[in-house]
């Protein structure tokens, strides 16, 4: 498998070297506007080969779609990550740009190949580059719902070993759907289990309040703390979203695609559940959104639906 990662920044170069890392790859290109950075992150990943015990290629390149050239999966990181205070959605006159250009290039050298988008406003890049590049729906899939269910697991665990239930982040199982957007993710209480026990019946409505709150926010929290948004969980939930395609995993995870009817929407792209596989998202998977979580998702679609709005013709 040949992947390329659009974009050497934090979170580019976290996805390949994630993707390396795993094994699962024979080549990853890393690509970048910026003279010499792609070339000298592949060059400092492939001097961690010996160390780490992998063999696949990282090759850094400025610009230079050909190397990029019959790749089986494309990865799009380029364009700006939020500021401290900032919303997502406030790129997304400056990343459109980015992204429409960078999606149309990869693509003619790399026809077949499957797209991940992960650039933000997450949900509006999605459909931009599907609508922009006129590829089939399962071959471009957003990447947010893995991360937001990462954190939601994350702030899950800490509550549940508060409450006295030990628990790592791993040993919970939780889904956040909806668009990866900071006022109307939809983190799935209902479903959310703790091995096997649901956690409403451990932790109380005020603390999973606290929860999906946090949750929503944890994005942010973390660009408060870091300057600009967060990578190590970013990168690594990228590539395993390229490590279920690699090994056809049909592995349930929640993406964003671009739905046709399914949960009752059409002509957007938004957070659901799909099986992951060699061909890319294979179906969307149906989990029934009931009472406040129907309409929290209704919302998300509102929310992606406006922003969408603004990317015009
Ligand atoms: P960064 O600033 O560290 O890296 C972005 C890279 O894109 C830079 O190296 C820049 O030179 C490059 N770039 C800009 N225009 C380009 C072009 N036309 N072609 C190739 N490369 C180009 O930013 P970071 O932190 O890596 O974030 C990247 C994007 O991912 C941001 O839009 C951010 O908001 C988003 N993001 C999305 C997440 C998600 O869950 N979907 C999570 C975290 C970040």
């Amino acid at each position: 498998m040949k992947v390329t990662v659009v974009g050497a920044g934090n979170v580019g170069a976290t996805v390949a070297n994630v993707v390396a890392l795993k094994k699962f790859a024979q080549e990853v290109v890393l690509i970048d506007i910026k003279e010499g950075v792609s070339e000298g992150k592949a060059m400092d990943m492939m001097q961690c080969s010996h160390a780490l015990n992998f063999d696949t290629t990282v090759k850094g390149v400025t610009n230079d779609y050909a190397a990029t050239a019959d790749s089986d999966v494309v990865v799009v990181t380029s364009g700006l990550p939020r500021k401290p205070g900032m919303t997502r959605e406030e790129l997304v006159g400056v990343n459109a740009k980015i992204v429409k250009s960078v999606v149309e290039q990869a693509l003619k050298y790399s026809p077949n190949a499957i797209f991940i988008i992960i650039s933000n406003p997450m949900d509006a890049m999605t459909y931009l580059a599907l609508k922009s590049t006129g590829l089939p729906r399962n071959r471009v899939i957003g990447m947010g719902g893995m991360l937001d269910s990462s954190r939601f697991r994350y702030y899950l665990s800490e509550a549940l070993n508060a409450a006295g239930h030990p628990a790592t982040p791993s040993d919970v199982d939780g889904m956040v759907i909806g668009g990866h957007n900071d006022k109307t993710m939809v983190p799935l209480v209902s479903i959310a289990t703790l091995r096997g026990i649901p956690v409403t019946q451990l932790l109380s409505k005020e603390v999973l309040a606290d929860v999906v709150q946090k949750t929503k926010v944890g994005g942010a929290t973390l660009t408060g703390l870091l300057g600009t948004s967060a990578w190590y969980a970013p990168g690594a939930s990228a590539a395993t979203l390229v490590e279920a395609i690699a090994l056809d995993a049909k592995k349930v995870i929640p993406c964003c695609v671009y739905l046709e009817g399914e949960y009752g929407e059409k002509e957007l792209c938004v957070g659901v559940p799909i099986v992951l596989g060699k061909g890319g998202f294979e179906k969307v998977v149906d989990v029934k959104l009931e009472g406040e979580e129907k309409a929290k998702f209704e919302e998300s679609v509102e929310a992606a639906r406006a922003v969408n709005a603004q990317l015009g013709d």
